[in-house]
């Protein structure tokens, strides 16, 4: 899969978001081990604490699209803010992402693209292993 590809369907979803509040967008495109592309923008309430981020909303719908374990199973997320490079995602996300064995997080960097293994955002982490 072409990283460019996603990081570009992560700026189209982020065109999507609503964000009256923080007027900061984001979008999160991920790609599936089954190579399907699932996109999510942050969508803010008026009462702050509801509002969803980008790469939570991309893993629910790739949830809600699932049939099988690799329809599951996120192997990159491109996160991209026209508000902000890089825009790494927030821990909440981290660990959402963990639940469902991300292996890579894509941002824009002013350098250019730059593409981190999960086990440096978030080590040591508590997964569905542990359970
Ligand atoms: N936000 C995301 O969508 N993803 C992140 O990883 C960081 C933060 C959103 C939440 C809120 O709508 C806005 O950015 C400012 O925090």
């Amino acid at each position: 899969m072409d990283e460019t590809h996603l990081i570009e369907a992560a700026r189209d979803a982020s065109s999507r978001a609503y964000a009256p509040y923080s007027n900061f967008r984001v979008g999160a495109a991920l790609l599936t081990a089954n190579g399907e592309i699932h996109v999510g923008c942050n969508v803010e309430n008026a009462s702050y604490g509801l509002s969803m981020c980008a790469e939570r909303a991309a893993v629910f719908a790739m949830s809600a699209n699932a049939t099988d374990e690799d329809d599951r199973k996120v192997l990159l997320v491109a996160v991209v803010s026209p508000d902000a490079a890089p825009c790494l995602p927030c821990g909440a996300c981290r660990q959402v992402l963990r639940e469902f064995g991300c292996e890579e997080v894509v941002v824009e960097e002013s350098s250019g693209i730059r593409r981190y293994p999960f086990g440096e955002l978030l080590p040591h982490a508590f997964g569905p292993e542990a359970l």
